[in-house]
């Protein structure tokens, strides 16, 4: 069963991911070669705190951080690290939950510290495109398949790998409701989306094959072939007549 929103929830959740996506504009600021994941970190729990929130991903399922700070190989879940430091050419994925007044936002950005490869650019504008894509198949009527879809189709149609061990998934008063939400898929099938269902879309691109590692601390995933990765999340509510990617309009 998916749980609808009201118009009020979606105004509290608008409310939880623009402090998300505050976080992520100033993780992107911040990351600069020499700065540790770990400061990072500690900037970002200071910020949702001073927002009146609570960091969501922090001791879900004993998971030790506030944010995911996943760097090149490593896709997702990346635990930040106070000697991890930022380097010339890496490619860093910042993935931000927060809890506030009971509903939770979350999303995620990747991007590049100083210079990186062509390779690593074209991955990084592909991965963003198959989110936006993704987010104008959202409207009520449609299908989540259409959604998954278009985020495969665009990154299959740029030779690049389409992870399929982690997913988007449907969000709300828990950080994951139902429906899960596939990076690859059919159009035309799956359940049909409704007027203020809300699901956090998260493509995870890779440069080479889809297959996962994940690290013996358990979390950190990395892809198998040691290829790069990137990582998109908005969480999108369906609307009469559409949707609105929560925290960045207006
Ligand atoms: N955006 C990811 C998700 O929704 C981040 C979860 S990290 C965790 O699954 F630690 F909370 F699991
Ligand atoms: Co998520």
């Amino acid at each position: 069963m998916t749980i609808l929103k009201s118009t009020t929830e979606l105004e509290i959740m608008d409310r939880a991911n623009r402090l998300v996506h505050e976080v992520l504009r100033a993780m992107e600021k911040a990351a600069r070669p020499g700065v540790s994941t770990g400061e990072l970190d500690e900037l970002a729990e200071r910020m949702i705190l001073d927002g009146g929130g609570k960091p969501a991903f922090k001791g879900y399922r004993g998971y030790p951080a506030t944010l995911c700070v996943s760097l090149n190989d490593v896709i997702v879940h990346g635990i930040p690290c106070r000697s991890t430091r930022l380097r010339n050419g890496d490619l860093v994925s910042v993935d931000c939950g927060v809890l506030l007044d009971g509903y939770y936002g979350d999303a995620a950005v990747t991007f590049p510290v100083g210079e990186v490869t062509a390779e690593a650019r074209r991955l990084l504008e592909v991965t963003q495109g198959c989110l936006e894509d993704a987010v104008t198949h959202v409207r009520p009527g449609n299908r989540l398949g259409d959604v998954s879809a278009a985020v495969q189709q665009k990154a299959e149609a740029a030779g690049f790998g389409v992870v399929r061990e982690f997913v988007g998934h449907g969000i709300g008063r828990s950080l994951h409701e139902e429906p899960q939400v596939p990076n690859y898929g059919v159009a035309g099938h799956g359940p049909i989306l409704k007027e203020g269902l809300v699901i956090a879309i998260e493509p995870m691109v890779t440069c080479g094959n889809w297959r996962v590692r994940v690290d013996p601390d358990g979390w950190t995933a990395r892809t198998e072939d040691g290829k790069l990765a990137a990582h998109f999340e908005y969480s999108v509510a369906v609307t009469t007549d559409g949707h609105r990617v929560l925290g960045l309009e207006e």
